[in-house]
């Protein structure tokens, strides 16, 4: 089946993560002042299994903690600021959890929630989304990727009408034929890799491409030119100026 957006996505990576701290509530606000449709955002559990919403399996890099995330209960990384590393106007900005970014926005925003279970076990961490997607009513705006290709077919089983996005940074064998046996709906290629027979085969057969991480105009053009469902970028501003 063919199908076609009329309008590519405009999706703010980790929020709009050039203009404020990624993957705070500050950067999700920012992405929908700035004219986005949704954002992309990085989700892992804590010791006492909240899941919440941080990039870096460790902590270091973004706010005033040390460690790793899965190290710490949810009372010790929330103490944490996570804005200060970004600029002093944003001190004070705390590691938000799934459920109240999907209760802030998930009614009115698209939401790619990516699993961050790659290099680490999250157990638990695709049940605990299921159940807060389901909660908040929101999984017609809502999809899942990763770079653990079992956990996506994992999270299909649990939950077929829910969709999910293969994330991958090199070359696969047959990517769309490999992403329909996971039961994915959409390919999530880092945009450099993509090539315009990927993205044509990739919707004959009914997958979305949604191409990450696109900052630069030039890059922008291209990806669009070639017909991908969502660009995924930090600069949700750009974009915007770009689909009008
Ligand atoms: O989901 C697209 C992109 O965010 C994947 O890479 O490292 O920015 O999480 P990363
Ligand atoms: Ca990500």
């Amino acid at each position: 089946m063919v199908h076609a957006r009329s309008k590519p996505r405009n999706l703010a990576h980790r929020g709009a993560s050039a203009l404020a701290p990624e993957n705070t509530m500050a950067a999700f606000r920012l992405a929908e002042q700035l004219g986005a449709d949704g954002f992309e955002f990085d989700v892992q559990v804590t010791r006492d299994g909240v899941a919440v919403v941080i990039h870096d399996e460790w902590l270091d890099r973004t706010t005033n903690g040390k460690g790793w995330v899965f190290q710490h209960t949810f009372e010790e990384v929330r103490r944490l600021d996570a804005g200060s590393s970004f600029g002093p106007e944003f001190a004070g900005e705390t590691i938000p959890t799934l459920e109240e970014v999907i209760a802030a926005f998930g009614e009115r925003m698209f939401l790619n929630i990516e699993l961050k279970n790659s290099y680490f076990d999250m157990p638990g961490l695709e049940e605990k989304t299921i159940e807060l997607v389901r909660r908040y009513g929101v999984e017609q705006n809502v999809i899942v990727s990763s770079f653990h290709h079992g956990s996506m077919q994992r999270f299909r089983q649990l939950a077929p009408d829910i969709r999910t996005g293969l994330l991958y940074d090199c070359y696969i064998v047959d990517v769309v034929e490999y992403a329909k046996k996971l039961g994915a709906s959409a390919l999530h290629p880092l945009f450099a890799g993509v090539k315009p027979e990927v993205v044509a085969a990739a919707k004959a057969n009914g997958l979305e491409i949604n191409v990450w991480t696109v900052n630069e105009p030039d890059h922008m053009r291209l990806v669009l030119a070639a017909g991908v469902d969502s660009v995924i970028t930090n600069h949700p501003d750009r974009l915007r100026e770009m689909l009008k």
